[in-house]
């Protein structure tokens, strides 16, 4: 049997009549760019995370970049993140002439280790911008206090956690910004990109509506240099469309990820393979499943010669990318890190996955590790 890595045409078969009729709208009104169906989105959104406002912009890239450009991050400023995220995270950082700067994660979520945060502040640090990788809320209580005690800014990362929450408060309601991405691969994803921010600060969130257009707060005056970065009309009635659908989709992520866990621990796998840990603190949202596997490469041939869709997040800390050379980082900086872009394997976990994938994964898996015993 195929398993996809993902299947978003078994997404858009159920709610193509919405979806489509959707679109129609927008293409009869030809109003494409901002706009009432954006400012619908946005208070949806806002409600949905549990926090005062939401702005919709082009992307999360975007959402990262102009998140930071209102909490006023110049040139020579410091901003610590996690390395083992994607590229967008620091990238941010640096399109703004400041530094990112590194501090490891733990193993058992992916997330920022808060217990070596202090030693990583300097004067300089401007901001903390935590990612809650693969769906699951960094410690944010540990983050904010430490960032609270000295006045620094929060910023989530929580463009793969639309929906995931700790101690029941949403991902995007925990810090001072929240950047969530619409890439059609998320959890609610558009028919392109987009992103948006997510604040209950009603200073920031007026400056954001500026910077995503120009800087302008009436037309052809600009008090701020800003970029354009809008989130259009098409995406946004898709994606209310699919707002519907979030919780169920969360759901059945999470009971898939019970599932697979539940058939590893079966299988007797769980010497080879570490299934996630869920942070009991934590709704994960599973936007990835993924597994911490031993001789990771040799079963990730073993997947594809089965045709089981799989994907390494991420094969290349940060701390190691070549752009990043400059910062002057070594190898060995940042362990777990490092371990972690080793070991880790993504499965497939998008909603509509039956009872039969999920055990053709698992029994893959499991003769991977069988016949590699026998050889071995
Ligand atoms: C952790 C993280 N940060 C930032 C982004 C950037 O989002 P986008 O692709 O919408 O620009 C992504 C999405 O790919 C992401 O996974």
């Amino acid at each position: 049997m195929k398993v996809p890595f993902l299947d978003l045409k078994a997404q858009f078969t159920p709610i193509r009549t919405e979806v489509m009729a959707a679109i129609g709208a927008v293409c009869e009104e030809q109003g494409f760019i901002l706009g009432q169906r954006v400012a619908g989105l946005e208070k949806a959104l806002a409600e949905f995370i549990g926090c005062s406002y939401s702005v919709g912009v082009a992307s999360g890239s975007d959402a990262l970049l102009l998140s930071l450009m209102a909490i006023g991050v110049k040139p020579g400023d410091e901003v610590i993140t996690a390395p083992f995220t994607f590229f967008a995270t620091a990238g941010s950082v640096s399109r703004l002439h400041a530094t990112p700067v590194f501090v490891d994660i733990k193993p058992d979520t992916f997330n920022i280790d808060p217990g070596q945060l202090e030693e990583k502040i300097s004067s300089r640090t401007k901001a903390i911008v935590p990612v809650h990788l693969f769906g699951q809320c960094a410690e944010m209580e540990k983050i904010t206090e430490v960032a609270n005690q000295r006045g620094i800014k929060v910023v989530e990362d929580a463009c793969q956690a639309i929906g995931a929450a700790r101690h029941g408060v949403k991902a995007g309601a925990l810090g001072h910004t929240g950047c969530i991405s619409f890439f059609p691969t998320k959890n609610l994803g558009g028919v392109g990109d987009g992103g948006l921010i997510t604040t209950s600060d009603e200073g920031l969130r007026d400056l954001l509506l500026a910077l995503r257009v120009h800087g302008s707060r009436s037309d052809y005056h600009h008090d701020h240099i800003g970029i354009n970065s809008r989130l259009d009309a098409i995406q946004a009635t898709v994606l209310h469309v699919k707002l519907g659908f979030l919780n169920q989709w969360n759901q059945q992520r999470r009971e898939n990820a019970g599932r697979y866990t539940q058939l590893f621990e079966e299988a007797g796998l769980l010497d080879r393979v570490t299934p996630p840990w869920i942070d009991p603190a934590n709704l994960h949202v599973f936007n990835q499943y993924t597994i911490r596997a031993h001789k990771r490469d040799q079963l990730m041939t073993h997947l594809r010669d089965h045709d089981i869709g799989h994907k390494v997040y991420y094969p290349v800390p940060l701390h190691l990318q070549e752009c990043y050379q400059p910062l002057g980082y070594q190898k060995g900086d940042f362990p777990v890190a490092e371990r972690m872009a080793q070991e880790a394997l993504s499965l497939p976990i998008y909603p509509e996955l039956t009872d039969a994938h999920l055990t053709c994964v698992v029994d893959t898996i499991r003769d991977f590790y069988t016949s590699h015993s026998l050889v071995s």
